[in-house]
């Protein structure tokens, strides 16, 4: 039988992540905010981070309580090693447990090898790495079985199709060493985890009508950028799957084909 009516398709009548508590790192803008909105389409409450987009983070969880649930916005800078952590323990304190961490949080400096101070290397190590690996552990202590923990790679990471990307690409593949580490340290417990790479994603971090978009679309196979929402789909799929873990998805168009 087939059947055009959403509300039959899942498989729980309020969503494949009702009564869950999530995490999303950097859930202001983009990628993050994406998540964010849908994971709440699919049950669950919402906490985000942010740093400087304290209206744009309010307006995500505005509409996280449209949908019926609970949302808080946390100002936290993953570059913090306190902050890093405390996200995790304020949405448990917040929302009362904590299920999903989405790694979310992330920058993207791009240069010449020679041009790349070492105020750079610090602050997309900080960001991109330790704060992840940070917010993950502080999670981890939260979570029960059926704990979900979903970071954000980058088609970087897997194919780097010119020069300039010596620092970000060394950032974002250090992820999936952690990525598997924590499938097999975690997995005992019933906890997953998997990390998606995205590929050319219409954000404020990387516009589709930007001076690099058109090279960016054509090393695609798709021959376009891809949309937040398109990234956020294949996060809420992993938060609500069960027996994948410590794997890697590419979410880019074929970039990485
Ligand atoms: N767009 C792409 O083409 C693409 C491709 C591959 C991978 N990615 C990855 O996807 C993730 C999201 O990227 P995006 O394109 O959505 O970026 P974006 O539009 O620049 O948004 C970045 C988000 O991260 C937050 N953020 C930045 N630094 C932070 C910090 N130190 N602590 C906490 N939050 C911080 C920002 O919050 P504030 O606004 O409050 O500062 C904002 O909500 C990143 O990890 C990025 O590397 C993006």
């Amino acid at each position: 039988m087939t059947t055009t009516d959403e509300s039959t398709t899942h498989t729980h009548p309020y969503g494949t992540l009702h009564g869950k508590v999530a995490l999303v790192t950097g859930g202001s803008r983009g990628i993050g905010a994406a998540t964010a909105r849908r994971l709440a389409r699919e049950g669950a409450d919402v906490a985000v981070t942010y740093v400087n987009g304290k209206e744009a983070a309010e307006e995500v969880v505005q509409a996280v309580q449209a949908l019926g649930r609970r949302g808080v916005a946390l100002r936290a800078d993953s570059a913090d090693p306190d902050e890093a952590a405390g996200a995790a323990r304020r949405t448990a304190e917040a929302l009362g447990r904590l299920d999903v961490l989405v790694n979310n949080a992330g920058v993207g400096v791009l240069g010449p090898l020679e041009d790349l101070s070492l105020t750079d290397v610090d602050q997309v190590l900080a960001v991109n790495v330790r704060g992840v690996f940070l917010t993950s552990r502080a999670a981890a202590a939260h979570m029960g079985a059926g704990g979900r923990i979903i970071t954000i790679g980058s088609c970087m990471a897997q194919r780097v199709p010119g020069p300039g990307g010596t620092l970000y690409a060394t950032s974002k593949s250090a992820l999936i060493g952690l990525t598997k580490a924590l499938a097999r340290e975690l997995g005992p417990r019933g906890i997953t985890a998997n990390i998606v790479h995205p590929g050319p994603i219409d954000t404020d971090m990387n516009p589709s009508n930007g001076p690099f978009a058109p090279a960016q679309s054509a090393m695609t196979a798709l021959g376009r950028f891809g949309t937040a929402e398109e990234v956020a789909s294949t996060v809420a799929y992993l938060a609500a799957a069960e027996f994948i873990t410590g794997a890697e998805f590419a979410v880019d168009g074929g970039h990485a084909a």
